[in-house]
């Protein structure tokens, strides 16, 4: 990871501590957070984007401590579900800089989102509007957004793309949808209109297809005030900045994506004859990813005629990743030094399935054995936040460290917690 440091021929250290430290405390697996790098990168956003609005998206990684960090570092928060804004408004983060999303927001997250007083709602469908504005109280009005599809295939798999009409979020453009949602929105006395919202998908490593949403965006609120005499002033890109998770893949450029889509925003809207809205982007894993390591102790080595498979104590349980989206990681030899030259090796989990693969196609040492740690860097984003509880394996710990020192964040799932919720018999 950008933050992993070697601390000698055979170990690497993450914030200052050594990750056989790391092991030795808290046991295997175990994901470990550098805060001194959640923070880097959250800085490194307000920097890109100055004068916008910038959301943590929760749902790639959220614990209290994340929540404190993004707050402190002064950012807004994406939750979207019931579940993750009340983590976050009882950590005491700002419910008015925070978004709520989803497709199917359950009465329960709109009670939530009503109740404890989030900032935006944004609008998935038709048929949300009514039920949204039936929810607000008499004489207070919701801000919302309205979720569009601009049709423009992005992101780093078909299931992680939501840019086109094909996918299940947002209200197309294409076929008039959106125009329609818009118009009925303004309609509704107890909703209030401040912008347009889109997510193009996840992972993705180039500028260009939020230059192109950028400017159907325009198209659209400039149509909106042609229709309705209204100026929208805000617009939120959504995020899916990608990050490297081998040496050598592409990564988004931050920097360079903030100055173009200024840019493109400022450029447009003057042709357009429209005021510059106020931007938002809503980066998750760009921020949680690579300050986040996953360690595992190596429990059996099997050579066969073909593969050497290198089995470890975690698994799809804690990252599903690799099994739905055929993703490449590159784990690393831990805590010894190791002469052998690498060779092709499958790292697997201790799953009761052929699919619980971690890395296909990873390079460790050929003497690599029974009782070896290993290191997977880029592990922050989207690994505990979709754990399963495969197996009843009980999900691992999260460890925070800075300046040399660990804390445990979340306790590692016990197999009393997971029987203490099985009552029926
Ligand atoms: N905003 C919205 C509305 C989203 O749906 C998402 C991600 C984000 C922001 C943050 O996207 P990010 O910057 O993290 O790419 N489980 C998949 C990723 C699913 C992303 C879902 N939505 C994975 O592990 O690759």
């Amino acid at each position: 990871p950008a933050s992993a440091a070697p601390v000698g021929p055979d170990d690497l250290a993450i914030g200052g501590v050594p990750l056989t430290k790391l092991a030795d405390r808290f046991g295997t697996p175990a994901y470990v957070l550098d805060e001194d790098e959640v923070r880097h990168r959250c800085r490194a956003y307000l920097r890109a984007f100055p004068d916008a609005e910038v959301y943590y998206a929760a749902k790639a990684f959220l614990c209290r401590a994340m929540v404190r960090w993004v707050q402190e570092e002064g950012l807004g928060l994406d939750v979207c579900s019931a579940g993750e804004l009340e983590l976050a408004v009882t950590t005491g983060f700002p419910p008015e800089r925070i978004v709520l999303h989803g497709n199917a927001k359950s009465p329960a997250d709109l009670r939530a989102a009503l109740r404890l007083g989030v900032g935006r709602i944004v609008i998935d469908s038709t048929s949300e509007i009514a039920r949204l504005a039936a929810a607000v109280p008499a004489g207070s009005r919701q801000k919302v957004l309205i979720r569009v599809v601009p049709g423009i295939a992005a992101g780093g798999h078909a299931k992680i793309r939501t840019g086109t009409d094909d996918q299940k979020f947002g209200l197309s453009i294409a076929d008039g949808s959106a125009q329609h949602a818009i118009a009925r929105v303004l309609g509704q006395p107890r909703l209030e209109l401040t912008g347009l919202h889109c997510h193009l998908g996840s992972q993705i490593t180039t500028v260009k297809p939020y230059l192109s949403a950028v400017r159907r965006l325009i198209g659209l609120l400039a149509r909106v005030r042609e229709h309705h005499g209204v100026t929208l002033p805000e617009l939120d890109l959504g995020g899916g900045h990608g990050v490297a998770y081998c040496p050598g893949e592409p990564a988004l450029d931050l920097a360079s994506l903030g100055t173009k889509i200024r840019a493109e925003l400022a450029g447009g809207c003057a042709a357009a004859g429209l005021p510059v809205p106020r931007l938002a982007v809503e980066p998750g894993r760009a921020i949680a990813g690579p300050a986040g390591v996953v360690l595992y102790r190596v429990l059996s080595v099997k050579r066969t005629g073909s593969h050497t498979f290198v089995a470890v104590d975690g698994g799809m349980s804690d990252n599903p990743r690799p099994a739905l989206y055929g993703v490449r990681y590159a784990p690393r030899l831990v805590g010894r030094a190791s002469a052998a030259a690498p060779e092709p090796v499958t790292v697997v989990g201790r799953h009761c399935e052929a699919g619980d693969v971690l890395a296909p196609d990873a390079q460790l040492p050929g003497d690599i054995r029974p009782g070896d740690l290993l290191a997977v860097p880029v592990a922050g984003a989207y690994h505990l936040s979709m754990a399963s509880g495969y197996n009843l394996v009980g999900r691992p710990p999260v460890i925070a460290v800075t300046e040399g020192r660990a804390r445990l964040l979340v306790r590692r799932e016990s197999l009393a917690d997971i029987q203490e919720r099985d009552i029926g018999m």
